[in-house]
């Protein structure tokens, strides 16, 4: 089968479920909650959406879906998604599409950054929790292939973060402890 993607519109075609992540759906994700909660009251943006193909999440088949984060920063701190781990400890590839981001993973002691441009193939090796960033001033977009009965674990990241954050600094950015006092 072969799938479109029309990069002006974000969307699919054929096209499987979409998803749109708010601000308020990202509680408890961005160090400076007083700027969370004022992003959430101030018209609750929109941060992020993933177009899926009709590839069902299910063993043995690939999905694939397309993220795109919108630029902008939270407390000084760039958008970015929820992030997660796949519980049955899967790897992943993502592939940039357009704008400057970043891929954030962590295994629980370790943390690695991959900057990710159009072109840029991201490897998420088994047992990483991953997070996506943007840090330019455009949409960051990627694609993202996984296996189909990956899972995703979002209360991983919760408990255990993603060993760094990342923040806007001067022109460029800065990582910081995840769970550092601000
Ligand atoms: C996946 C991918 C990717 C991811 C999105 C949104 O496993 O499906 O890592 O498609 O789900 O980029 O990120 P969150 O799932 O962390 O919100
Ligand atoms: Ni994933």
């Amino acid at each position: 089968m072969s799938i479109r993607f029309d990069q002006a519109a974000g969307t699919l075609s054929p096209a499987g479920p979409t998803l749109t992540r708010r601000m308020s759906d990202l509680e408890g994700l961005f160090r400076d909650q007083n700027s969370w909660r004022t992003a959430v009251a101030d018209g609750d943006p929109i941060v992020y959406s993933v177009v899926s193909s009709p590839v069902p999440e299910i063993d043995r088949e690939l999905p694939q879906s397309i993220t795109t984060i919108h630029p902008g920063t939270t407390g000084g701190e760039f958008w970015m998604t929820k992030g997660h781990q796949h519980p049955n400890h899967q790897g992943e590839i993502y592939l940039g599409m357009s704008g400057n981001g970043g891929l954030l993973m962590f295994d629980g002691k370790d943390t690695r950054w991959v900057d990710m441009a159009p072109g840029t193939i991201g490897y998420i090796p088994p047992g990483w929790a991953h997070r996506s960033v943007n840090v330019g001033s455009e949409p960051y977009s990627f694609l993202a292939v996984y296996p189909g009965g990956a899972g995703h674990d979002y209360s991983w990241v919760l408990e255990n973060g993603l060993g760094q954050r990342v923040w806007r600094q001067d022109d460029g950015l800065a990582f910081v402890d995840y769970f550092a006092e601000v």
